[in-house]
């Protein structure tokens, strides 16, 4: 591991400084940039970010954030500009983990291809059934993070990453009004080796960067908003400081790399699942022999869901 500063975070618009950014200069992209979508019409799409996404039960107040009002043709022509700046700054291999929601997928898929990446496919991001049902139809249960490489994949990462990512947004790891939870980062940043440097252009929260540092990789985030710049910065600190015992990833062929020293090896047991020490308040024990940790509990419910 580097002891170098693993994050950095600039303030203002982003193709303005991704211009600046040197060539081949980070390992992967991972952005949740605006949808610029919602409702059925222009009117509902040109409505402010916090009418389109906010329930009106919701108590929380989050600053409004930028770029989500564009007709189609501008959110294709604006996409296509920043992710050929995107390719620019990527290294050979690397990858771009875009978000979108089922009305703009056909676009984007199509965008991430007029940009210049190879499409390698989709990752369904299942956010479970706290999502609002529909009377008569589907649940919008779904959002997609589309994956391209800039040229022929990368062949000295190790990793084996899940076709799908079960994650519930749970109210306190939500920090901006379409702030993404941070297990589902911390899956998506292990498309990185240990220590690569992952870049969000529209980083809202930072919890792009929270993940990445989470799982010992290191961050560059941009974000227009101050608000939001100044919240990124105090997650990402904390993200810093806080001690991690691993940075697990379970496709890869090695066992975990630790990351720092265990900070108390005594307040520690092991998942009998997932076979990874955790702290004790991690842990539920109704089978007092095998405790299980909360990601396991979650999993199972999911493959039975
Ligand atoms: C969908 S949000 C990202 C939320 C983030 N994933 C999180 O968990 O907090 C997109 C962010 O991009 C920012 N943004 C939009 N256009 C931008 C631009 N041109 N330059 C920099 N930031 C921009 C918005 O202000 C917004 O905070």
């Amino acid at each position: 591991m580097t002891t170098e500063p693993r994050w950095t975070l600039l303030e203002g618009e982003a193709l303005r400084i991704m211009a600046e950014l040197p060539d081949a200069s980070v390992d992967a992209v991972i952005t949740d940039p605006p949808y610029s979508s919602g409702g059925f019409t222009r009117g509902d799409r040109m409505a402010t970010t916090s009418n389109k996404y906010v329930q009106t039960q919701t108590k929380t107040i989050r600053a409004d954030f930028a770029g989500d009002n564009r007709d189609q043709r501008g959110f294709e022509k604006w996409c296509a500009l920043w992710l050929d700046e995107a390719l620019r700054i990527t290294k050979p291999g690397g990858s771009l983990l875009m978000f979108s929601d089922w009305r703009q997928l056909p676009l984007v898929t199509d965008v991430v291809q007029i940009g210049g990446w190879v499409w390698r496919g989709i990752v369904p991001w299942d956010k479970g059934e706290g999502t609002r049902p529909r009377r008569g139809g589907f649940r919008s249960q779904a959002e997609y993070c589309i994956w391209g490489t800039a040229g022929g994949l990368r062949d000295d990462h190790e990793a084996y990453l899940p076709g799908w990512i079960h994650v519930p947004v749970t109210r306190n790891d939500k920090h901006h009004i379409t702030g993404k939870p941070t297990d589902l980062m911390r899956e998506l940043a292990k498309i990185v080796p240990l220590d690569g440097l992952i870049l969000d252009p529209f980083c809202g929260s930072g919890t792009t960067g929270v993940g990445a540092i989470m799982e010992g990789r290191r961050f560059l985030g941009i974000e227009k908003i101050p608000d939001y710049a100044a919240i990124s910065r105090r997650r990402l600190e904390e993200a810093e400081n806080t001690p991690m015992l691993f940075a697990e990833s379970p496709g890869m062929t090695s066992p975990p790399a630790p990351l720092f020293e265990l900070p108390d090896p005594e307040g520690l047991e092991l998942c009998a699942a997932c076979e990874t020490l955790r702290p004790l308040d991690a842990l539920d024990f109704e089978d007092p022999e095998a405790p299980v940790c909360a990601s396991c509990i979650d999993e199972s419910f999911a493959e039975h869901g």
